[in-house]
């Protein structure tokens, strides 16, 4: 489109402070700014006005809320035989080479407050391994077991695109191959005041931000991800974060009871650890699938009992799902809007420059980023399918410096999981009333990667070695 006819359309749509200081840019900074222009959809921006900023935006709709059923563990009382069948579903999945992995790692980390990509974090006990690190060697066991190598979807954001492709040509890609790691951006969205106006992070810059992990499907589908899954003959994506390097990446019974469902888009949750903590909750409405926020879900219904006692809404969400790849093509395109994700608003104290071109560092939220949340697919998916896992085996994020969740609490949660496995493996170890060892040592997912092909590993050494302080298992 040509500068002025641009410039035009961003006025006639009430958005022409976007070009306020377009004539003190030089030529490179003009170039800039347009093509930062060119990216937003003027008209999906004026409807998120009147969905989300006006006085009759939609709230979240509350009503006919149950309880999500799902498929309990064998030791919860689930069908033992029916997971068994599951994971040899998963397997044969695995050995066609039906399945790849995905990590959204478009996120801008703010919690953490860590410069650079977040997967490029340090996560591990004794090595010190990046979360990528981690991932891409239990994606690497999972091709060395089932005898196919994985491709491995990354979906990076504008800002950490070339420090993510540099941090893994640096480091060899982690023993993959390179042309099995597939990294691509996801989409941006620009950041509004509470008029709906777009705000200027600089006089030449607008202040554009990830548009959420739901942006992944679209993202997806616009970089050749899903043409490339097609003619590679994979139709399963597994889908996780960036921020939980305790996650099954490849997990053959998540993956079977998926296969053997035949849903478009399958989920894992765990049992609420206590009435109020924060995480999505599985519901089901009007025959629909949903996950509600808990900031969303009312303090009775969360706390809400059932007859046996135990929490009524108690499937909480992990971010951990399976996609369907012909699925992810019908929501990317969904361009009627009907089966399209709907975007979120959250209030955010946004940088940006006044009237002058002076730059404002706000106190309290001046505006509002959009954000898309991938489970808000679940409600337009077939036969979605939610199944339990245990947390000790599939969940500790990374989130925050300190506290919970947090690379403390990670590392001692990693430090259980291995213990456990020399439990089970009849080693004897001293740990705490929480399974905490006393010893910080490691296991590289080349090793192991769970609880039985740990043992596998560990009954081939001969002899034994001891577990020293610092010791690491490869
Ligand atoms: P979070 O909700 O934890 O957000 O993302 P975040 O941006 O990483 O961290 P904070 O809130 O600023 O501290 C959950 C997962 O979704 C990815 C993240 O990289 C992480 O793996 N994500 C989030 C994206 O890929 N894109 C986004 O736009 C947002």
């Amino acid at each position: 489109m040509a500068t002025h006819e641009l410039i035009e359309k961003f006025q006639q749509a009430g958005q022409g402070q976007v070009f306020a200081f377009y004539d003190r840019l030089d030529a490179a900074g003009q170039a800039q700014l347009l093509a930062e222009a060119e990216e937003i959809d003027l008209e999906e921006l004026a409807q998120l006005k009147t969905t989300l900023l006006g006085k009759s935006a939609a709230s979240v709709d509350l009503g006919d809320l149950t309880p999500a059923p799902y498929e309990r563990l064998p030791e919860a009382g689930g069908d033992k035989a029916a997971w068994t069948a599951a994971k040899a579903a998963g397997v044969e999945a695995l050995k066609a080479g039906r399945v790849a992995a995905f990590t959204v790692a478009g996120g801008q980390g703010t919690r953490l407050g860590y410069d650079g990509p977040k997967g490029t974090f340090p996560v591990t006990p004794v090595k010190q391994k990046p979360l990528f690190q981690v991932f891409a060697e239990k994606i690497l066991a999972a091709g060395r077991r089932y005898g196919r190598p994985l491709h491995w979807f990354i979906m990076t954001s504008h800002q950490n695109h070339e420090a993510t492709e540099a941090y893994f040509t640096e480091h060899g890609f982690f023993g993959m191959a390179p042309h099995k790691v597939h990294f691509f951006r996801q989409g941006r969205m620009p950041a509004v005041d509470f008029d709906g106006k777009i705000l200027l992070e600089t006089t030449g810059t607008i202040a554009m931000s990830p548009d959420g992990h739901g942006g992944s499907l679209r993202a997806l589908e616009r970089s050749g991800a899903l043409d490339l899954m097609e003619r590679e003959g994979i139709d399963i994506l597994s889908y996780f974060q960036v921020d939980n390097p305790l996650v099954r990446c490849i997990d053959p019974a998540f993956i079977g009871w998926h296969v053997q469902r035949g849903p478009e888009m399958s989920s894992k949750m765990v049992p609420k650890a206590y009435a109020g903590e924060k995480v999505g909750h599985f519901c089901e409405q009007r025959g629909k699938l949903v996950v509600v926020e808990y900031s969303d879900l009312p303090a009775a219904m969360q706390e809400e009992t059932d007859a046996t006692g135990g929490l009524r809404f108690i499937a909480g969400s992990i971010a951990i799902h399976i996609l369907d790849r012909e699925f992810i093509r019908r929501m990317a395109r969904a361009a009627d809007g009907t089966e399209a994700l709907a975007f979120h608003r959250a209030d955010k104290k946004i940088p940006t420059v006044d009237a002058a071109g002076a730059a404002v560092k706000p106190a309290k939220a001046n505006g509002v980023k959009f954000e898309m949340f991938v489970f808000d697919a679940l409600p337009f998916a077939k036969n979605p399918v939610v199944i339990e896992t245990g947390r000790a085996d599939d969940f500790s994020p990374v989130k925050n410096a300190e506290g919970k969740d947090s690379p403390q609490t990670c590392r001692e949660d990693q430090l259980r999981q291995y213990a456990r496995w020399l439990k089970s493996a009849g080693v004897t170890i001293a740990t705490d009333d929480s399974g905490l060892p006393a010893l910080n040592f490691e296991v590289s997912p080349l090793f192991g990667d769970d609880a039985e092909s740990f043992a596998a590993s560990w009954a081939k050494l001969s002899p034994k070695p001891e577990i020293t302080e610092g010791f690491y298992l490869a």
